[in-house]
């Protein structure tokens, strides 16, 4: 038991078994999604007496769970979001009581490890010898980026126009011109657009974020840095059907992947990889004073991100994470059979990466959007044209339910 500053004990430091219960009750039983009763609990300014930890939880359940979309529901089709797997609750749960942090080996002895681990397990899948996590694929692309600008003297990135706007973006902030390329009807950069290199550093997408397509990733080498944006489908290279889609990756300088997309990780988790860490790392690195090992990359004080992603890795296995994926590619593409099949409907293209573009023929897309159940479809532009996107994160989505909806959104729209 811990003494408050008034000599009172503190429970809100100790291990509370029975009130943790209420809260994973509660996780549980989850109810249903009323995002708008939910916000009316808010308080609008802040308390001056505390409302009390447990008496508190039953409202936060209400705010906090029952003001969340599900991503596990078996129509939850519409972003790059997964559910996440229990594992991945507990190990943040013990990420949470321990709050290391991995700036300081003192603070996260073993934690450290497990991040280099995880990371070293990951890197070789895309022909790259090491890395370290960041909390989203916009700060690995701006790390890798920096990288190159440190290493490589480059004064321009160049990427496809469709690329994600963390590229531009990183652009910027390292004062960098930014040169987007022309793509064809799906978003994909078009090769004989990407010269003049050798001051550049050459962004491919392998995975686009509106329509998941691959760039020519045959163009990884020939800039003065190339980085691959693998947010989204970089997981794929660890599956034995459908790693080739990403070859050529390996001839990259740096790869961006999200953990928190395909790897099925609670946010922020991600990963940027180097072909050559140790130089990469080396360009990166501060240190002095207090720290008493180098501060490599953007972030100062960050916590045990890997540990979920090594829990998960080992308890799955390659071969268990890759079936997922896999299945994740057969319900796009059953989805993208049925959208082919019916003369209402368009299909954009086959999905390349469980990425499926869609939309009703002749119908205004608002009033048939607004007809299908909420976290069923997103909205996208494609080459000034608006489209509907569904995008396959969720391995326990149920396409007959989908399709269901959306010929049931046919009669209300
Ligand atoms: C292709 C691509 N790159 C980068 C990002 C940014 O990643 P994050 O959201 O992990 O920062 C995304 C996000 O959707 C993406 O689709």
């Amino acid at each position: 038991m811990r003494s408050k500053p008034g000599g009172k004990i503190d429970e809100a430091f100790d291990v509370q078994n029975e009130a943790l219960s209420e809260a994973l009750r509660l996780l549980s039983d989850q109810g249903v999604v009323n995002p708008v009763a939910a916000l009316s609990l808010l308080p609008s300014s802040l308390p001056e007496a505390g409302a009390g930890e447990r008496e508190l939880l039953p409202r936060l359940a209400t705010l906090v769970l029952g003001g969340a979309q599900r991503l596990d529901d078996p129509l939850s089709f519409a972003h790059m979001d997964p559910p996440t797997p229990w594992l991945t609750w507990a190990m943040t749960l013990w990420n949470a009581r321990l709050n290391q942090n991995l700036l300081h080996p003192a603070t996260a002895p073993a934690a450290r490890i497990i991040e280099a681990r995880t990371v070293a397990w990951l890197a070789p899948f895309f022909g790259m010898d090491g890395g370290h996590m960041v909390p989203g694929s916009t700060v690995a692309n701006l790390t890798a980026l920096w990288a190159a600008r440190e290493l490589r003297g480059i004064d321009e990135v160049v990427a496809a126009d469709t690329a994600h706007v963390s590229v531009e973006k990183s652009a910027r902030l390292l004062g960098l011109r930014f040169r987007p390329l022309p793509t064809d009807d799906q978003g994909r950069l078009l090769p004989e657009t990407a010269v003049g290199l050798d001051r550049a550093c050459l962004v491919l997408v392998a995975g686009s974020t509106s329509t998941g397509v691959i760039d020519p990733l045959h163009l990884a080498g020939s800039a003065a840095w190339t980085h691959v944006d693998a947010a989204w489908a970089g997981p794929l290279r660890l599956s034995d059907k459908y790693a080739g889609r990403l070859d050529g990756i390996e001839h990259a300088d740096s790869v961006a992947v999200s953990a928190h997309k395909w790897l099925f990780q609670p946010k922020e988790s991600a990963l940027v990889f180097f072909r050559n860490t140790a130089t990469a790392h080396a360009a990166l690195s501060f240190g002095g004073a207090y720290l008493a090992a180098p501060n490599i990359g953007l972030l100062g004080s960050h916590g045990a991100t890997a540990v979920p992603l090594f829990a998960l890795l080992w308890a799955w296995g390659r071969d268990g994470l890759a079936s997922r994926l896999d299945h994740c590619i057969a319900t796009s593409e059953k989805f993208a059979a049925f959208v082919a099949a019916d003369e209402r409907l368009e299909l954009l293209a086959q999905p390349e990466t469980g990425v499926v573009v869609w939309r009703p023929c002749g119908e205004p897309i608002q009033d048939f959007y607004v007809a299908l159940p909420a976290g069923l479809s997103s909205r996208t532009t494609v080459a000034g044209s608006e489209w509907l996107r569904c995008v396959a994160a969720n391995p326990t989505v149920d396409v007959d339910s989908v399709i269901d909806a959306i010929l049931n959104a046919f009669r209300l729209a």
